[in-house]
């Protein structure tokens, strides 16, 4: 049984999906808590609801970065996590946090990467003219929205697009496509070398 932290800032509706799908598909793990750095995380509420152990650790309250990381990693490391899993957490991992957790750190990113690291992605690759945008899981790595890409879905841009029409469409994506990463790393499915990852049983990684 392996113990997934899941860290979130707001909503947490890609937290929500995973919880869901864990208890639906009996994945060999559980989500044994939610971290948040903002007490007011919407999603906080759900957690607790579903009974998993939530805990903040607030941003605010650490005048320099290193010190809420460790205090991050502490809280994190109390329930001896094999993943760690990044859903819409808005704070940028120290390179230390990174090195300590090396491997079992994943994230979904709303573009595909490498392109549109960072926010607003969606109204970017509109202003840029894209015809495809879409959505990363990958694992985590110091540098922002970078590292080994797990899976990528992929979501036309339509030419009425709004930042708002997109971002429903491609957020109802990750909520397939990052459950999916995550049980395939649960499970052993993935092979990675430097910065290619495989699926082991041959399953598509890219999702149409
Ligand atoms: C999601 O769209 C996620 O991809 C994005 O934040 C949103 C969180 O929604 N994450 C990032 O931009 C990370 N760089 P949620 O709280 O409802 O899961």
């Amino acid at each position: 049984m392996k113990n997934i932290v899941i860290l979130i800032s707001g909503r947490g509706s890609n937290m929500e999906a995973i919880v869901k799908a864990c208890a639906a598909e009996a994945w060999p793990a559980r989500i044994a808590a939610v971290v948040s750095n903002r007490p007011d995380a919407a999603g906080l509420a759900f957690a607790k609801a579903h009974g998993i152990a939530t805990a903040v650790v607030d941003h605010k309250a650490f005048a320099e970065r290193t010190d809420f990381d460790s205090a991050l990693a502490a809280e994190v490391q109390a329930y001896q996590p094999d993943l760690i899993v990044l859903a819409g957490f808005m704070r940028i991992l120290s390179s230390e946090f990174v090195r300590r957790f090396e491997g079992r750190i994943v994230n979904v990113h709303p573009s595909l990467l490498p392109s549109f690291t960072g926010l607003h992605t969606h109204r970017r690759a509109i202003a840029a003219g894209c015809k495809l945008a879409g959505v990363t899981v990958h694992f985590v790595t110091a540098e922002l929205d970078h590292g080994p890409i797990i899976a990528q879905a992929i979501v036309p841009v339509l030419p009425d697009d709004t930042e708002a029409t997109l971002s429903v469409r491609v957020l109802a994506r990750e909520h397939v496509l990052y459950p999916r990463a995550v049980r395939w790393i649960v499970e052993d499915r993935l092979k990675r070398d430097g910065d290619i990852v495989t699926h082991t049983g041959g399953e598509s990684q890219l999702f149409v």
